[in-house]
């Protein structure tokens, strides 16, 4: 799967969005060092906070099915209709994925407007991070 390929399911994985409060819907595509890929959308809820992002219901269904490794996640959104140009992932999110994986093995990939994208390393999103090895 090339990073293109992931991408294009990142953004379709954006029609399943639940977001009636923000109108900003994110779609995110993980890829496990086997291959498989595991799509996620943000989903909003009337208590704001239970709301949960695109990135974190992909890791959380992949964990949840067993999934222990990870090569890469893209990641697309917006406002309804439109792909920002810059859908980096929240801190949170930051957070989260480094605790299953190598900060500077695994690969964040944000899509842009015109499906071009960026290519990060988590530890360059989240340098000195605190993670399972900082207990
Ligand atoms: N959102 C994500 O899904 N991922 C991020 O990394 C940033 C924000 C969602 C949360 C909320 O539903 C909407 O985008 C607006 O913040």
């Amino acid at each position: 799967m090339d990073y293109n390929e992931l991408s294009k399911l990142a953004d379709k994985a954006r029609e399943n969005s639940y977001c009636i409060y923000s109108d900003f819907s994110v779609g995110a595509a993980l890829l496990t060092k086997g291959g498989k890929v595991y799509k996620g959308c943000n989903i909003e809820n009337a208590s704001y906070p239970a709301g949960i992002c695109a990135e974190r219901t992909a890791f959380v269904k992949a964990i949840s099915e067993g999934e222990k490794e990870f090569a890469a996640i893209a990641i697309a959104g917006g406002p309804k209709g439109e792909r920002s140009n810059d859908a980096y992932p929240c801190g949170i999110c930051r957070q989260f994925m480094n605790e299953f994986v190598k900060g500077d093995e695994f690969d964040v990939i944000v899509v842009h407007n015109d499906m071009s994208y960026s290519v990060h390393k988590l530890s360059e999103l989240l340098p000195y991070s605190f993670g399972p090895e900082s207990l």
